[in-house]
């Protein structure tokens, strides 16, 4: 995107942002050296040149991977005030930031070491960069639910005010919403927001799982709905917002190339799209990024209006009030 791109200021909301996938490889070196922690990859342009990716699968592979390199809280406090300038940089006002506690976990980084550094740099996030920024703690879908379950409970005396809902992310075949009814009726109960990766590489009928099983009020990626027209009917009916992440799904092969983006038709069902980086680190762009890619590409015919649409939706489809999303509009 050039500096000038008239993206970078149109203000929008960040909705699917993987704050792990914001490891940048010039930041992934110097904290590996840091942290004595020994990388196969002698320089950012190697690490670089690892970022092709098969599948969803083959992208977890290097992002798991990678976070080997973040262990202490101001290693986690670094990441997220690294975002938080690009991100301002591309015209975010309002971050609703993922983060994977059971990839920390598992590796012996314990619970309060991450939320404690995350919200170091969120805590300021407003007057430093005129971001506001919520968490949402997203749960590994390939892991067991009783797994997401010993980590949701570990969580409680962060909810609320630093972690305000939950996802489901990590390799969706195979582990359908089914397998989280539990942990999903949990989060209800203690008046957690609810969000799911569905219809990325799995099914539409995970999206439809994940509303009624789950009972997700919003649904990450999603793309694969219009293989169901009924569906596509439900979502648009009930305004179910979907955070799409289109070069991402170009990265992923979710989609052979931009030009086949089903983002258009999507908008053609009157569905309420958010347009998202996703691990922008990974998939070679930011949010406005997204924008101006999607705005460059002739095939999607997306006029000026659509796209200040689309940056209207994501304040709508956030989890900001009433009132403060006025303030925004
Ligand atoms: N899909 C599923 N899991 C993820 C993703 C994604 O795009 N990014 C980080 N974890
Ligand atoms: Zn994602």
């Amino acid at each position: 995107m050039p500096p000038t791109s008239p993206f970078a200021t149109l203000p929008k909301a960040e909705l699917h942002l993987h704050i792990e996938g914001t490891l940048e490889p010039e930041l992934a070196l110097e904290l590996a050296h840091r942290n004595g922690v020994e990388l196969p990859f002698a320089n950012a342009d190697q690490l670089r040149a690892a970022y092709r990716f098969e599948n969803l699968q083959s992208f977890l592979d290097l992002y798991y991977a990678l976070m080997a390199v973040l262990r202490t809280e101001s290693d986690f406090t670094e990441l997220a005030e690294a975002y938080l300038a690009r991100a301002a940089a591309q015209g975010v006002r309002h971050a609703e930031i993922f983060f994977d506690p059971q990839a920390h976990i598992h590796r012996g980084v314990d619970l309060d070491t991450v939320v404690r550094g995350l919200r170091a740099a969120l805590s300021g996030a407003r007057e430093r960069h005129g971001v506001s920024t919520r968490l949402i703690m997203c749960f590994l879908r390939d892991q067991s639910e009783q797994d997401a379950l010993a980590v949701f409970e570990a969580a409680r005396p962060w909810f609320g005010e630093a972690v305000i809902g939950i996802g489901l992310d990590s390799g969706e075949i195979g582990h359908p919403p089914a397998k989280f009814t539990e942990l999903f009726r949990r989060a209800r109960e203690a008046g957690l927001r609810r969000v799911a990766h569905a219809g990325e590489e799995g099914p539409a009928s995970n999206i439809t799982d994940a509303l009624d099983l789950l009972q997700v009020e919003r649904v990450d990626h999603g793309v694969r709905c219009l293989e169901d027209p009924r569906l596509v009917e439900r979502l648009a009916a009930e305004q179910i917002p979907l955070t799409v992440c289109p070069l991402s799904n170009v990265r992923l092969r979710v989609v052979d190339t931009l030009a086949q983006h089903p983002l258009p038709r999507m908008l053609d069902a009157g569905l309420l799209v958010t347009v998202n980086s996703d691990d922008p680190a990974y998939f070679g762009g930011y949010v406005a990024d997204n924008f101006h890619a999607l705005a460059a590409e002739p095939a999607l015919d997306l006029d000026p209006e659509t796209l200040r649409l689309l940056a209207a939706n994501s304040f709508k489809a956030s989890f900001l009030d009433e009132e403060a999303r006025s303030g925004y509009l």
